[in-house]
């Protein structure tokens, strides 16, 4: 099931793939957010919708941890090439590129440490790049799109460095092309680069890195998605059904009451990987034509132990400041959640201490809102900060 996230569907739909494909300059994107709240999936539905419309998409590139970036970016770089149909040009220019970009795939950012004559790996990347840029006017109608995901494993600064580059690079490369008349004219190429991962990729580009990586990407922050929105993509289910093998060559419907698809809504608090799980206890918790409520109840109790752990890993991960201030604001009744009551109750000498902490946990991770009164973004969190869910 899919819901919600029509803002960033439409972002690449009407903002990203058409600026791009008309040479105009637009921004790669960074998608961030808490685990579980879709990023991986959101970029590898809009590289499907790409790959379907014709574009040319890296597999989704994930980062493992401590691994080196440049390889693999690398590889996928030589597929799209291969795609772009690049290895059959008999340009030296072409071949030499392609070349590089070999070495650069077996050796990755140890190129550099060697000192190999040359130019630097990202450079070698930047050029490919280009190139299938340059296919991609050639071919008309066609982008290059690059999904790196878990960007956060990144952890050796000079690769990751290398690799920002490598990719804006290309993102903010012109060329010429001749223009109907005979005149010449610059343009960006078709190429869109979408980076997805935890929030701590914040920090990593801060600093030093950060102007030039904010000209050349755009970060967003992935929220809960809106039980609207949940309420929507459930109601496929609930009106027409899905439809399954019915054991005799045919086909039957599977279908949600709609107290069941209610019930979902509400336990799954707008987070995607929760809601995921309760309609897949919910659709194991009995063998009626209908999911009833009492199945989704039954299914929800064989995935409270998930759910809890699921929530208690994003708590986890936050520092010991950013977990004791949703803590204390946690404890305090909803209208008392002010940043001075918040600050107080968490130990700080002086409100605006508290300040940057908050700031945090709002725009870097998306987890609070800092409103009058401040309230929870992350409505799984509240709910276990707050009340004895998942426990129905
Ligand atoms: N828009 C959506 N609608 C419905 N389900 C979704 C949506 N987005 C994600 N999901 C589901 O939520 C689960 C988690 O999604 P995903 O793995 O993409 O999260 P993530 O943000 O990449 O997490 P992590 O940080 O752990 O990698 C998956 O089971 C996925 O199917
Ligand atoms: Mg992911």
């Amino acid at each position: 099931m899919w819901a919600g996230r029509t803002e960033q569907l439409s972002d690449w739909r009407d903002v990203v793939r058409p600026r791009r494909l008309a040479g105009l300059p637009e921004r790669g994107r960074t998608i961030l957010g808490e685990p579980g709240l879709g990023k991986s999936t959101l970029v590898r539905r809009i590289a499907q919708e790409a790959s379907r419309a014709g574009d040319w998409v890296t597999p989704q590139l994930r980062i493992p941890a401590g691994s080196d970036p440049l390889k693999l970016v690398a590889t996928a770089v030589l597929k799209l090439a291969a795609d772009a149909g690049l290895p059959t040009s008999r340009e030296k220019r072409i071949g030499d590129a392609i070349a590089r970009v070999q070495a650069v795939a077996l050796s990755g950012i140890s190129l550099t440490l060697r000192g190999v004559d040359g130019p630097e790996p990202y450079s070698a990347l930047t050029e490919l790049l280009v190139e299938v840029g340059r296919a991609a006017i050639a071919q008309g109608d066609v982008v290059a799109l690059i999904h790196i995901d878990e960007v956060q494993n990144i952890t050796d600064e000079n690769a990751l460095s290398q690799l920002l580059i490598a990719l804006g690079d290309a993102l903010t490369h012109e060329v010429e092309v001749t223009v109907p008349g005979g005149d010449r004219v610059s343009r960006s190429l078709p190429i869109s680069v979408y980076l997805t991962g935890l929030p701590d990729f914040e920090d990593m580009t801060g600093a030093r890195k950060g102007a030039t990586f904010a000209r050349r990407f755009k970060t967003t922050t992935l929220y809960a998605i809106d039980d609207d929105d949940l309420a929507e993509a459930l109601q496929e289910f609930v009106l027409e059904g899905w439809k399954v093998p019915d054991g005799a060559g045919g086909v039957a419907h599977i279908r949600m009451a709609p107290e069941a698809a209610a019930l979902i809504v509400d336990i799954c608090r707008g987070e995607p990987f929760l809601f995921q799980l309760a309609g897949e206890q919910a659709w194991y918790a009995g063998e009626t034509a209908t999911i009833t409520a009492s199945q989704v109840r039954a299914g929800w109790r064989g995935a409270e132990r998930e759910a809890t752990a699921h929530v208690e890993r994003i708590l986890e991960r936050l520092p010991a400041r950013e977990s004791q201030f949703v803590q204390a604001m946690a404890d305090l009744p909803a209208a008392e959640r002010t940043l001075t009551r918040i600050a107080e109750a968490a130990d700080y000498a002086k409100t605006t201490d508290a300040g940057p902490t908050a700031q945090r946990l709002d725009t870097v991770r998306g987890i609070i809102q800092r409103g009058k009164p401040y309230s929870f973004r992350h409505r799984a969190v509240e709910a276990y900060l707050t009340s004895i869910w998942p426990t129905l």
